[in-house]
């Protein structure tokens, strides 16, 4: 297995240092429609490419519009069906009282493999389970012991999260090696999509703002940077 689960995607690849790191929990956060799932979608289709086990776990689709959706991308063209998607709704009641054995168990059911086959798991998206679970100090507990299982089991995760329009983002941020920002950028010309890696451990990222277009064929990186017009500080030596 690569030292590195790369998205399959060169560009962001390159930006990582060559991928996510393994046995690593890793976040895709932005807006609604901003690209999230494509992204994920990339990266599960990246490693059953490379003969990997990989699970997509979906809060909010359904087995038939995920193929009416996903399954049309060229990136996934004879690996659709190598991908263990798991539609679910997460209802409070299975969950609740939280407890670590409870997670095992309810993960354990939902994947129907053993923990050490497994190699990638996605989960789309963990706001569903924040909304479920109401509470930021539970939500942060089920997180950390998802985490755990993760690191036990050699899994390298990727979380997907919907970043709400106004306010603070959740706490998966401060667990996660790895944080993938998609935000919509205004522009000259109008809006563009971009990437920003705001963190990962390990590895020395570009901070800009990275251009990419979502087309017929998925994401694609655009070639340049976006800079602020303007600043707010400037440096002076000595
Ligand atoms: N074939 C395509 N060609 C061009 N753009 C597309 C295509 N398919 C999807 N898109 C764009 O991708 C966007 C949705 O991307 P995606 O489903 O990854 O969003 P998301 O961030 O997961 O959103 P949500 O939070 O609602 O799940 C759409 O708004 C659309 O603009
Ligand atoms: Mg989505």
């Amino acid at each position: 297995m690569a030292d590195k689960a790369k998205f399959g995607i060169e560009k962001l690849d390159e930006l990582l240092g060559g991928g996510l790191d393994r046995c690593t929990e890793n976040l895709v956060i932005g807006r609604s429609g901003i690209g999230k799932t494509i992204l994920a979608a990339h990266w599960a289709a990246e490693g059953a490419r490379n003969g990997e086990t990989v699970i997509y776990l979906s809060t909010t689709m359904n087995k038939k519009n995920c193929e009416a959706y996903l399954k049309k991308f060229p990136f996934m063209e004879e690996v659709y069906d190598k991908i263990h998607w798991r539609f679910i709704r997460i209802d409070p009641k299975y969950i609740l009282p939280l407890t670590r054995e409870k997670v095992y168990e309810g993960l354990r059911a939902t994947f129907g493999i053993e923990g050490e086959e497994i190699d990638r798991v996605i989960f789309d998206s963990c706001t569903d389970l924040e909304l479920a679970l109401a509470d930021p100090v539970l939500y942060r507990r089920a997180i950390t012991i998802m985490a755990d299982l993760s690191y036990d089991y050699e899994v390298t995760s990727l979380w997907v999260e919907e970043a709400p329009m106004q306010g603070e983002w959740s706490s998966t941020k401060n667990i996660v090696d790895s944080v993938i920002f998609l935000n919509l950028l205004r522009t000259e010309e109008g809006y563009q999509r971009a990437i920003r890696i705001l963190k990962k451990y390990r590895t020395k990222v570009p901070l800009e703002w990275i251009p990419y277009d979502i087309t017929g064929e998925g994401i694609v990186i655009l070639d340049g940077y976006l800079v602020k017009r303007g600043y707010e500080y400037e440096y002076k030596r000595g």
